[in-house]
């Protein structure tokens, strides 16, 4: 999908004190040297979202983590499910903490519609574009690295470990799949999961 959607350095900076406000609401010991790493040692506030999916401009990995605060906040106050504040935040806020340090931008030949070449025939126009591609120093998982990024400065539950390591939903090519046992003892990575994907299938899919 071809996005021109674009997050002003303003609205990114609102984007940043949201989320720092957020976390430090949660009072967790350690969430201020989380956040310093964040916010000094990452592109965090920065990075895009995705490479060419959702919201993949700059800022966009925080203003999504901010749709799935909201998305989990709005199923915790429909009465769908229980998640104590702190652990809506931890998990919404930092569920794709991977994606730090791990987008770049790179130059490459892509298809732009077609052209008239010197013989009259309509082939394919290349043109050179800056786009976002992928340079993984730690190619250790997706929650997983999430969860090991987090754990290196606070403690997390159970429940936090559970829902960011297994947000991206089950695993089809395992048995017993770990997300669907792990449903049975923690509903809320159902939720989590729920939240994720309407956020980028459907709320930034519109943008
Ligand atoms: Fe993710
Ligand atoms: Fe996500």
């Amino acid at each position: 999908m071809e996005e021109e959607f674009k997050i002003t350095p303003e609205e990114q900076e609102v984007n940043k004190k949201k989320i720092t406000e957020l976390l430090m609401s949660t009072n967790r010991p350690g969430m201020d040297r989380l956040l310093d790493w964040i916010t000094n040692k990452t592109d965090f506030f920065r990075a895009p979202a995705s490479t060419k999916y959702h919201l993949n401009c700059e800022g966009g990995l925080a203003l999504h983590s901010l749709h799935v605060y909201q998305r989990l906040s709005e199923k915790v106050a429909q009465g769908l499910i229980t998640i104590k504040p702190e652990t809506v935040i931890i998990t919404s806020l930092l569920h794709d903490l991977c994606k730090v340090n791990f987008y770049v931008k790179e130059v490459k030949n892509v298809k732009e519609g077609t052209k008239i070449n010197q013989f009259g025939k309509e082939v394919a126009n290349w043109v050179e574009k800056e786009v976002w591609g992928i340079k993984d120093n730690f190619p250790v998982g997706h929650g997983e690295k999430s969860c090991c990024y987090i754990q290196n400065f606070i403690r997390i539950t159970a429940e936090e470990y559970a829902m960011i390591r297994l947000h991206m939903g089950p695993d089809k090519n395992v048995y017993p799949d770990p997300f669907s046992e792990t449903a049975k003892i923690y509903p809320s990575v159902v939720a989590i999961y729920t939240s994720d994907i309407e956020s980028a299938y459907i709320l930034e899919e519109k943008q």
